[in-house]
């Protein structure tokens, strides 16, 4: 069984993947996670300006000793045998992964990785074309979405807990701006699948668009 989800920023995807991971003891395949890892293993590699450049192909393997294993249910990110954990976090690492995420040989390396990784399947994949491009087959495909509002008001409170300030207004104008790049973009568009379950959590709390899910992933599994 393969759950794969997808969704614009700020509609709970990941924190309600790693819930419903945990809850049915799946691996939650992060697949954002996967493409800051890239990002870092360019960085070590290769200078800003380089990077700059699209890179038309993947570097030699020696140059690029990225690894991915799933151990006890977890992603674990190797580079040369080391376990990376939360340096692909750095707000550098962010805005160099949204760079390389567009990058044709990068997709396609990541999607290979991601389908040998899921061949046992018990997974919960998040991340953009996971419905629509890496897991078309996926037995439950869902589509988790709120309005602008919500979205906008949900990241506004993650930055006040952690005691960054933030204007309200350009959080909002930031967040249309990237729905509107990323529905457009040539790869890997922001769209559902069109046999994905929809569903808008503007009302719903974390636990309550857990619950679904857990009852929809029982319901097709005992179908
Ligand atoms: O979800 P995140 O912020 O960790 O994702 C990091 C970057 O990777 C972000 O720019 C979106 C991109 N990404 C992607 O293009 N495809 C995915 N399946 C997952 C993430």
């Amino acid at each position: 069984m393969i759950v794969a989800v997808d969704g614009p920023a700020g509609a709970g995807k990941s924190t309600v993947c790693r819930l419903l991971a945990r809850e049915l003891a799946y691996t939650f395949l992060d697949t954002g996670a996967m493409y800051r890892a890239v990002a870092w293993a360019l960085s070590r590699r290769f200078s800003e300006l380089e990077l700059a450049q699209p890179m038309p192909h993947p570097p030699a393997d020696e140059d690029f000793p990225l690894r991915f294993e799933i151990q006890n249910e977890d992603l674990r990110i190797l580079f040369a045998g080391r376990d990376l954990g939360d340096e692909i976090r750095d707000p550098e690492i962010t805005r160099l992964a949204s760079r390389v995420s567009q990058m044709a040989w990068v997709r396609t390396y990541l999607m290979d990785w991601q389908r040998r990784l899921a061949s046992d399947g018990r997974v919960v994949a998040e991340g953009r074309d996971t419905t629509t491009v890496v897991f078309p087959e996926a037995e439950v495909k869902v589509f988790l979405t709120a309005d602008l509002t919500t979205r906008a008001r949900r990241r506004f409170n993650e930055y006040m807990a952690k005691g960054i300030p933030v204007d309200y207004a350009s959080l909002e104008s930031q967040i249309r701006e990237r729905d509107e790049a990323d529905s457009k973009r040539a790869l890997a568009p922001l769209r559902p699948a069109p046999d994905a379950c929809i569903i808008d959590t503007s009302r719903l709390e974390i636990p309550e668009v857990v619950r679904l899910l857990v009852d929809l992933v029982r319901s097709r599994d005992s179908g």
